[in-house]
């Protein structure tokens, strides 16, 4: 971790956020190639999820919304993680994390009362600072971040920063719906930040107060769920897959029935095997049931039935929600991509990411900063750089060149040297193969494509 940690500063994809005042835990920045590399997964969500389906629309819903959303959601009432402080340092914990790494008991799901109970009577449950066993009640601590909306501050004018873009989602359905030419099958995508209070963020970008979500609400007609949500397992399986995961570090996990969110009837994970921290959860693919468009109706008082015209009925579709966050997902993509490599004799490192992924899609290096070669390189990139993420680099050896790409990601290098102005041709070198091949520059756009 401290090795992807210190690269990621290194080449500018992640910051500490505030660094230069001592950075404030949790909070990150996308450097120059972070935010590229983040943009193209949140636009290969989009693309996929949305450009190349006919069901599927898109929405940007606001962050604050009425706090009688999340009254009607249950996160007033149950968006909950047990804390536990300690007497002696201080600090605060997760209960059922302070539990389970001590005992190796399974204490997710307890009551606040029943943790305290295994805290004060199990010796090996200890402050993991100071060894301290001096730990106060546990209880429910809301995850939501409130604010203020006009100049006072008074209950009344409590907001909170939304916790998941789902919501948004579910009170757009009628809007959407009546505004739209959807019917049922269809779903409702959106990508934003998301707000959590997290007791224990950690783990660099995996888990941090604030973060993206990229979320679906797939509705559907009530028993053609348990079927839709094996069609989009699938499909979001294939998404990672097509983008260069290594299968072999991915897996389904499957909730169990006991400890299911109030809200899903099955929820199943697309899980990565992070080298740090074991087989973690990167999105979360729920049947929801019409748990929410029920809660909704019933708080706001409007009707949000679903007519289908072709039968005649009306009804409360169900949802299933792939539910993805692109800051653990750019995580994945690092740690799956990233290797130390031996190359004639040399060694390298590379991120081997799919051209869809990576920060940049190709290098251009005039061979001399000399004429014709200079001239001929610009003008390649010039041409090039409305359609793909380029960079131009004319200092150092070749060598130098292609090893700083090699450590971003880059999967192409384009070399222009003497003979280009008389064949019209430039190399292009393989990150991966380290193939290069000789190609018309006409050739260069398709080349690049992919
Ligand atoms: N609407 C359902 C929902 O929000 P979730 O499993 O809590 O489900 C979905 O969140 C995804 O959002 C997670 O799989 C993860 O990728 C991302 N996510 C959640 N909390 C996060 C955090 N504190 N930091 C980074 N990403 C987070």
């Amino acid at each position: 971790m401290d090795k992807i940690v210190a690269f990621c500063k290194r080449r500018g994809f992640v910051y500490q956020s505030s660094e230069i005042y001592g950075g404030i835990r949790s909070s990150y920045d996308y450097g120059p190639l972070g935010v590229e590399m983040k943009r193209n997964i949140k636009e290969e969500w989009w693309r996929r999820l949305v450009h190349m389906r006919e069901d599927v629309v898109g929405l940007d819903a606001a962050i604050i919304m009425h706090p009688r959303v999340w009254e009607a959601s249950g996160h007033t009432a149950t968006f909950n993680d047990m804390l536990v402080e300690s007497r002696t340092s201080g600090r605060r914990y997760r209960a059922d994390h302070l539990i389970e790494d001590a005992t190796g008991a399974d204490a997710e799901g307890m009551s606040a009362e029943e943790m305290t109970k295994i805290i004060a009577e199990d010796d090996r449950i200890k402050d993991p600072v100071d060894g301290g066993r001096d730990f106060a009640p546990v209880r429910p601590f809301n995850l939501m971040f409130e604010t203020y909306t006009g100049p006072v501050k008074s209950p009344e004018n409590v907001v909170y920063l939304r916790p998941e873009t789902a919501q948004g989602i579910f009170v757009n359905f009628k809007n959407v719906t009546q505004t739209t030419r959807v019917k049922v099958p269809f779903g409702i995508a959106q990508q934003g930040k998301s707000f959590r209070n997290e007791i224990t963020p950690g783990n660099f970008i995996f888990r941090t107060r604030e973060f993206e979500q990229m979320e679906m609400e797939f509705f559907v007609e009530p028993g053609t769920d348990e079927e839709w949500h094996e069609y989009w397992l699938e499909q979001r399986w294939n998404w990672y897959t097509s983008l260069g995961i290594n299968p072999e570090n991915l897996r389904f996990y499957e909730h169990p029935r006991e400890k299911l969110s109030h809200y899903a009837k099955r929820t199943v994970d697309i899980e990565y095997n992070f080298p740090f921290r074991g087989w973690s959860e990167l999105e979360g693919i729920a049947n929801r049931t019409d748990f929410d468009l029920k809660q909704h109706a019933q708080f706001s008082g409007e009707n949000l039935e679903y007519f289908d015209q072709g039968t005649n009925k009306r009804y409360v579709p169900y949802v299933i929600e792939p539910a993805a966050g692109p800051d653990r997902i750019m995580l994945a993509f690092l740690v799956d991509a990233y290797r130390e490599e031996e190359v004639n004799g040399e060694s390298r490192t590379v991120l081997k990411l799919h051209p869809r992924i990576a920060p940049t899609k190709a290098a251009v290096f005039p061979l001399s900063k000399k004429e014709p070669v200079s001239t001929i390189a610009r003008q390649l990139y010039d041409e090039l750089k409305g359609d793909y993420r380029l960079f131009y680099d004319d200092s150092g050896s070749i060598g130098r060149r292609y090893r700083r790409q090699d450590e971003a990601g880059t999967p192409f290098c384009v070399t222009v040297d003497f003979e280009t102005a008389e064949d019209k041709q430039v190399t292009i070198r393989d990150r991966d193969t380290l193939e290069q091949e000789r190609v018309p520059i006409t050739a260069v756009r398709e080349r690049l494509q992919g």
